[in-house]
């Protein structure tokens, strides 16, 4: 019988160091419901040291998962890893993960610390995590460039002080698959008692080979992988879960393992996870890029007609394309929108943000016939950026653009209780329009990217507008969906406005 591949997201944790990519609290339950539908076995829900809004964060994650379980990540330090501890209190199952950095350049350089120090504060931490809960995982930070031997004595103290799990990252993504499988190898042949713990791996993608190494690692015996949703990640990323979970379910000739994965949950998955954070997938990306399944040249649509295993290894509606794109129209009545949303796992707190909802659906479908799943994700996405809630709303938009006319935008908004009109000209009504939102909130703030996406097909198709902002050191991107783009940006770009109004400072786990 194959071994059962544990599959750990750390789309909340990791996932969110991407800059700009930090989520709220109920964008992470949101997340955290797909991936539990999924059947993801362990949620990593995020650094509960990080801020008061971090620990909340993974608390209300604790709180709702029941099938998955729900993992909070903490330094080596008691403060950590009891604030973790607090945070993963109500889960059915937690975890604690702590992790301390055992590689020379980083036990020298970044902790200031000897290698016996390091080993002691490894072992204190996992005894302190197991006063909280009896699974607790350690992780030997920049494993992939540790001394194997040092790394050897580490991992078999922390088993004999209960860690169950013992992680190896390849944290700035350097080694190749040859030498991580050899190191894996190495460690459960040298450690005494590695047969107490299951070897996990955790690798990045600054050289392209995340999912490549956690591959051959699980040729070597690793039996949990940490990824996260559409790779996203530190950096580069880390290994993209749709890549793991399909290569082993569709080379189940090489890989002795399987995961419990709905595999059929993939592709909502990814959309959401970019549509929260804003991180489009690109269409020539592995399983859940727009072009995964799609033939162009005729040599191939002609063997695909024939057999589609001439050209395809996978089925797309395996992976969930399609599986969710149900459709609402016009007519559709308040039940059935309130069915499809409780089915996407979204629910709506009161009985008066499902009016709010609902009305906004009527709105859209007056413009738009017909209503997928993507764009009720959007419009709930633009639901939560409510009046109430938020500092910075928009009432109205006009633009106007003609050939040889600088084009102008008037745009009308809501300040706190305030509401604000202004008029700018710009290179396109876009500019015009964050030029006009600027004369009104002025932000300081420096535009890093614009994108716009289509969610559906079609020229009806919603725009998608992700609009990255930068003030300081400081990242956000916002989002904003309409079937006019240039409102669609404006929208983006109150969002990136109102998460920097509210963003608290935040520590990451790794600097
Ligand atoms: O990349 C890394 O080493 C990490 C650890 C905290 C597991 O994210
Ligand atoms: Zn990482």
């Amino acid at each position: 019988m194959a071994d059962q591949l544990i599959i750990f997201d750390t789309t909340l944790r990791d996932g969110e160091q991407s800059p700009g990519a930090s989520m709220t609290r109920e964008e992470k339950i949101r997340i955290a419901k797909q991936l539990e539908k999924m059947r993801v076995d362990v949620i990593e829900a995020g650094f509960p040291a990080a801020s008061p809004g971090d620990f909340e964060a993974v608390k209300a994650v604790a709180t709702t998962i029941r099938e998955s379980t729900v993992c909070g990540l903490a330094r080596a330090q008691f403060a950590d890893i009891d604030r973790a501890g607090e945070a993963i209190k109500p889960a059915e199952r937690g975890r604690i993960h702590t992790f301390i950095a055992t590689s020379a350049i980083h036990m020298e350089k970044k902790l200031r610390m000897s290698p016996d120090q390091v080993l002691e504060q490894a072992v204190a931490a996992v005894k302190r995590a197991r006063t909280f809960t009896d699974d607790v995982e350690f992780s030997a930070e920049d494993a992939g460039r540790s001394d194997p031997d040092f790394l050897c004595r580490v991992f078999e103290a922390v088993i004999n002080a209960g860690a169950r799990t013992l992680n190896v990252p390849d944290t700035v993504g350097y080694t190749m698959p040859h030498q991580f499988s050899a190191l894996i190898h190495d460690l459960r042949t040298r450690i005494p008692n590695s047969d107490k713990a299951i070897f996990s791996v955790h690798c990045h993608n600054d050289l392209g080979l995340a999912v490549a190494n956690s591959l051959a690692a699980v040729l070597a015996g690793a039996r949990q992988v940490e990824c996260t949703i559409n790779g996203l990640g530190e950096r580069a990323g880390n290994a993209a879960l749709e890549e793991i979970v399909m290569a082993v379910r569709t080379r189940k000739d090489v890989f002795p393992v399987e995961t419990r994965i709905d595999t059929t949950q993939i592709v909502p998955a990814s959309r959401l996870v970019s549509g929260i954070t804003g991180f489009p997938v690109q269409p020539n990306k592995a399983v859940v890029g727009a072009n995964a399944f799609a033939h162009e040249s005729g040599i191939h649509q002609d063997g695909v007609l024939k057999n589609r295993e001439t050209y395809e290894i996978m089925r797309a509606e395996d992976v969930g394309w399609n599986a969710n794109r149900l459709v609402l129209g016009k007519l559709s009545g308040r039940n059935a929108f309130r069915n499809r949303l409780t089915e996407l796992g979204i629910e709506l707190g009161s009985e008066a943000q499902v009016n709010s909802a609902f009305q906004r659906f009527k709105e859209l479908a007056d413009r738009k016939h017909e209503i997928f799943d993507e764009d009720l994700h959007a419009l709930i996405s633009d639901e939560s950026m409510s009046p109430d809630t938020e500092l910075y709303s928009l009432i109205a938009l006009r633009a106007h653009s003609e050939t040889g006319e600088e084009p102008q935008a008037r745009i009308t908004m809501r300040v706190g209780s305030l509401e604000q009109v202004q008029e700018s000209s710009g290179s396109g009504p876009v500019d015009a329009a964050f030029k006009a939102i600027e004369k009104i909130a002025p932000s300081g703030t420096e535009l890093q990217l614009y994108s716009v996406n289509a969610i559906t097909s079609g020229t009806e198709s919603q725009g998608e507008v992700t609009v990255r902002l930068s003030l300081g050191d400081r990242v956000v991107n916002g989002l904003g969906a309409d079937t006019d783009i240039v409102v669609a940006s404006a929208k983006a770009y109150l969002n990136a406005l109102n998460k920097l109004h509210h963003g608290a400072a935040k520590l990451n786990p790794q600097a």
